[in-house]
């Protein structure tokens, strides 16, 4: 698929933040919006994390003193109901008809079997959303900030998730006693299920550049290595890796010595991974909201791109 886009190079449209819990994903996400969208690039930025942070960041809805967000830009926050409701439109009558075929027999098995089915089919929708969002041309950039890495990884074992369902799909046929049509809407559902996976996987393989969120820290460092090999098995394409919260003021004899400990993990990340391409982002004394400090964070992100 080709696509007439404002970016550079071999960039994507698509871009997603993921890494470990409060290492700076919706910070450098933000950050990334407002650097596109401050060049006129129409941009997006959809939050799939649970708890809204976007529009705090942004200073939504306040009188901010600062600059005001450029007109093209969009935030848009989707929160857990939210993402029920999309999913429950566009699945609802399907869901329902596995739900009719199980419901008079065996509802413990029911409930089994869809809860364990559901969580991640939440995260599935996500990235068919956004995958439906990108088709529209409506955004020539679409930054997608995640919720913290638990959920990223449910997010792309979907597939075999599902694999796995449809292996165990006969034997729960056999112990409900379902009739041949509930087997064969029940199995059309999961394979249905199992097409949108793939479909969806082609995208987040083809279409999105994954950048990685982390500090320099023992255990976020640690934390990679899983990350890594997580996306490389689903052969995802990571653009790059953020080291945020480096400290380079080294005043005292306190961040001296806190600076030379990060330094460390900074050197065993260039050892671990030499051909990635990393940014290190300082540690502000502040915490990041609002547009101008956002484009404090974005020249650091930028740095070397223009
Ligand atoms: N370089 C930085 N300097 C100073 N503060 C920072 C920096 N990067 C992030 N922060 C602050 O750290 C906090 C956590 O950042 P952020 O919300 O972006 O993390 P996150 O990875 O999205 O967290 P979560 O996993 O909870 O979604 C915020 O208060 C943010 O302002
Ligand atoms: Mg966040």
């Amino acid at each position: 698929m080709t696509h007439s886009c404002a970016c550079r190079n071999d960039e994507r449209r698509v871009v997603m933040f993921a890494g470990k819990g409060g290492v700076g994903k919706t910070t450098c996400a933000a950050a990334t919006a407002l650097h596109h969208a401050s060049s006129g690039v129409r941009t997006l930025i959809v939050s799939t994390d649970p708890t809204p942070s976007l529009s705090h960041i942004f200073e939504v809805g306040r009188s901010p003193r600062g600059n005001k967000p450029p007109q093209s830009l969009r935030v848009e926050e989707i929160g857990v109901d939210r993402v029920k409701q999309m999913w429950d439109e566009k699945f609802g009558r399907e869901v329902y008809g596995v739900f009719s075929s199980f419901v008079d027999i065996g509802y413990e098995e029911f409930v089994e079997f869809v809860t364990e089915v559901l969580p991640g089919m939440r995260d599935e929708f996500m990235v068919d959303y956004i995958r439906e969002l990108s088709l529209k041309n409506e955004y020539e950039k679409v930054v997608w900030d995640t919720a913290p890495l638990g959920q990223t990884l449910g997010l792309l074992n979907m597939p075999s998730m599902l694999g796995k369902h449809l292996k165990t799909a006969p034997r729960i046929y056999s112990r409900l006693k379902l009739g041949a049509d509930s087997r064969r809407s029940v199995l059309g559902i999961i394979r249905g299920w199992e097409e949108l996976s793939a479909t969806d996987m082609e995208f987040l393989r083809n279409e999105v550049e994954f950048v990685i969120v982390t500090i320099p820290e023992a255990l976020a460092v640690e934390q990679l290595d899983g990350i890594f090999a997580e996306f490389g098995k689903h052969q995802l394409k990571i653009r790059r890796l953020v080291v945020n919260n480096v400290i380079k003021d080294t005043s005292s004899e306190f961040l001296l010595t806190k600076a030379r400990q990060q330094r460390e993990y900074i050197d065993l990340l260039q050892n671990r991974y030499p051909d990635l391409e990393k940014i290190e982002l300082p540690m502000f004394s502040r915490e990041i909201k609002g547009i101008d400090r956002l484009q404090d964070i974005g020249k650091g992100l930028f740095q070397n791109t223009g």
